[in-house]
């Protein structure tokens, strides 16, 4: 396909230049070759009808609080034409203020119990967040809407137990088809309503692996700070994956425990549910286009056992 405004470089047409600056700095970490192939297959899996087929990518709450650099590698997508779904959340942010104002944080199995102060002060923190980001993308020229509602309809998971805690029960794509179409980021929040318009809080990774299988993206990046997974015993940055291969092996194994092991559950679970060619991307922000634009990558990529773009 040739590269011009409404195929190669996506939906909205960037100024000439500025790609050609953007596609220089690109060859800068990578060969021209590898590049351009990853550009032309990340670029032609959305198209207008389909146009949140990239990537959707979850912002951890510490990632969060380095706004420059995540707002800069979001930037850096959007410059080139690419259009991520970018969902966050806002932990650190929301136990830090909880503490300010006196409500000791309350969880059973990993979850939050949200009671009613608790959720009023979820929802004041994460929607400050969600600004900050979209307000940092906007100072950069990148275009970004803020997706706070609308999107995730949820039930109580356990409201005896929970309170006022969310199962995702259904994905609405619509306003972020929208959002892209309209040339914008969206940028989404970990909040969802009941039928009857009860807000309640849902976990951002579980919230973002919902999103993933309803848009089936190419990419499901995870943002951290520490821009990988990493070998407990050996300390090694963990290079691919192949969970076909490799997850009845890896859950045996002593150092894969609490968090880890929850993690590769969840990876699992949602690569199962997607087109073989989705894969994981464990990254930092500032390594993402390193991640993406190269062969070797940066992070721990986790795939299905599938033998990408070969
Ligand atoms: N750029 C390719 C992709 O995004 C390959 C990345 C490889 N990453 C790795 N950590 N080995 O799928």
């Amino acid at each position: 396909r040739q590269r011009d405004n409404t195929s190669v470089w996506g939906i909205q047409s960037v100024a000439q230049t500025d790609r050609d600056t953007i596609t220089r700095l690109l060859y800068s970490i990578g060969t021209k070759r590898e590049v351009e192939r990853h550009l032309h297959i990340f670029s032609s899996s959305s198209n207008p009808s389909q146009p949140a087929k990239f990537a959707v990518i979850k912002v951890g709450g510490a990632v969060l609080s380095n706004l420059d650099e995540l707002a800069l590698s979001l930037s850096f997508l959007y410059r080139v034409g690419l259009y991520p779904v970018v969902l966050h959340g806002a932990k650190p942010q929301l136990n830090e203020i909880m503490k300010r104002e006196g409500v000791v944080p309350n969880y059973i199995d990993g979850i939050r119990v949200t009671d009613a102060k608790t959720l009023q002060i979820a929802r004041r923190v994460f929607l400050e967040e969600n600004l900050k980001l979209v307000s940092a993308l906007e100072k950069l020229g990148t275009r970004a809407r803020p997706i706070t509602s609308g999107v995730f309809t949820a039930e109580y998971l356990d409201k005896e137990k929970y309170k006022l805690f969310g199962k995702i029960t259904k994905v609405d794509k619509r306003p972020i088809e929208a959002s892209i179409r309209d040339g914008a980021l969206p940028i989404l929040t970990s909040l969802a309503e009941t039928a009857d318009g009860q807000i309640l809080n849902v976990s951002a990774g579980i919230a973002a692996g919902e999103l993933a299988k309803e848009l089936e993206p190419m990419k499901i990046v995870f943002l951290n700070n520490k821009g990988g997974l990493f070998h407990g015993v050996t300390g090694e940055k963990l290079d691919v994956i192949n969970l076909d291969e490799e997850y009845v092996t890896l859950m045996k194994e002593p150092w894969v425990k609490y968090g880890t092991k929850l993690k590769l559950r969840e990876f699992k679970e949602l690569l199962d549910h997607l087109p073989r060619l989705s894969s994981v991307a464990v990254i930092s922000a500032s390594s993402l286009q390193k991640e993406l634009f190269t062969d070797s990558g940066a992070g721990t990529l986790i795939r299905r056992g599938y033998k990408l773009f070969k």
